[in-house]
């Protein structure tokens, strides 16, 4: 199954965070005139499976399955072929899985469908500058940061995910045509929640960010099919 191509014109993917398939699948219609892509995690992923991520790739949204592998290089790349069959646009591994199982990801991915990127999260953003000696790596977080997308960038990944105040190094350090996914994205109004460093759509897209991953400023609002909108419009773009 051919991935639906990922968005130049829309960057906003915006995060089904639920376990219910059918809020899910409503929340995804409500919304899909304004958005350029769909994602789904763990959580929904855990509860419903592949056969539960084939309807969403079948609305003509891009999705990106955020599963975050980190396991031996052929446990992930097992994982990556299964996953890309399922005709997803983006995949995403642990960057601290190491080179060897990068590598190997980026050739299942490919061997099974060509244009699906991958991508690589460096390091969680729920971990801070005091969490790194206690796993035996040394602060701070932006140094590794750095560190760990290089190494993505240079085992043939697409991009990375990271926080919005890491996007102008990254971009400048790893170029244009790398992806940068932004989670932690607030528009003027929203509550921030249990995210730290936000960001507004229109200022982390002008800093350099490919995706912008957006949830609950649009799932918990009392309208999500306008909240997208706004956002849209925000970013200048016309809503279909
Ligand atoms: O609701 P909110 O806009 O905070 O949702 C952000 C989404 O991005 C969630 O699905 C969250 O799991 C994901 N994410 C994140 N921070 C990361 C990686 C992923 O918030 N570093």
């Amino acid at each position: 199954m051919n991935p639906n191509p990922v968005p130049l014109l829309n960057p906003v993917f915006v995060a089904l965070d639920t376990t219910h398939p059918d809020y899910a699948r409503q929340l995804a219609e409500r919304v899909r005139g304004s958005v350029g892509g769909l994602k789904l995690g763990l959580e929904f992923f855990n509860a419903h499976g592949p056969d539960g991520i084939r309807p969403f790739t079948e609305m003509g949204l891009p999705v990106f399955l955020d599963l975050k592998y980190h396991d031996i290089p052929n446990t992930v790349a097992s994982a990556c072929r299964a996953a890309a069959s399922l005709g997803v646009s983006i995949l995403n591994v642990h960057a601290q899985g190491g080179a060897a199982m990068m590598r190997a990801a980026v050739d299942a991915v490919k061997s099974v469908s060509p244009s699906t990127r991958l991508i690589a999260v460096t390091m969680l953003t729920s971990l801070s500058d005091e969490d790194l000696p206690s796993v035996g790596l040394m602060p701070p977080v932006g140094d590794q940061v750095l560190r760990l997308a290089s190494l993505t960038q240079q085992c043939g990944l697409d991009g990375v995910v990271c926080s919005a105040h890491e996007i102008v190094t990254l971009r400048k350090e790893l170029g244009d045509d790398f992806m940068l996914v932004v989670p932690g994205i607030r528009p003027d109004g929203s509550a921030v929640g249990d995210q730290r460093r936000v960001m507004g759509p229109a200022e982390a897209r002008d800093a350099g960010a490919s995706i912008l991953v957006i949830g609950r400023p649009i799932t918990g609002a009392a309208d999500p099919a306008q909240a997208a909108r706004d956002i849209a419009q925000s970013l200048g773009i016309t809503a279909a």
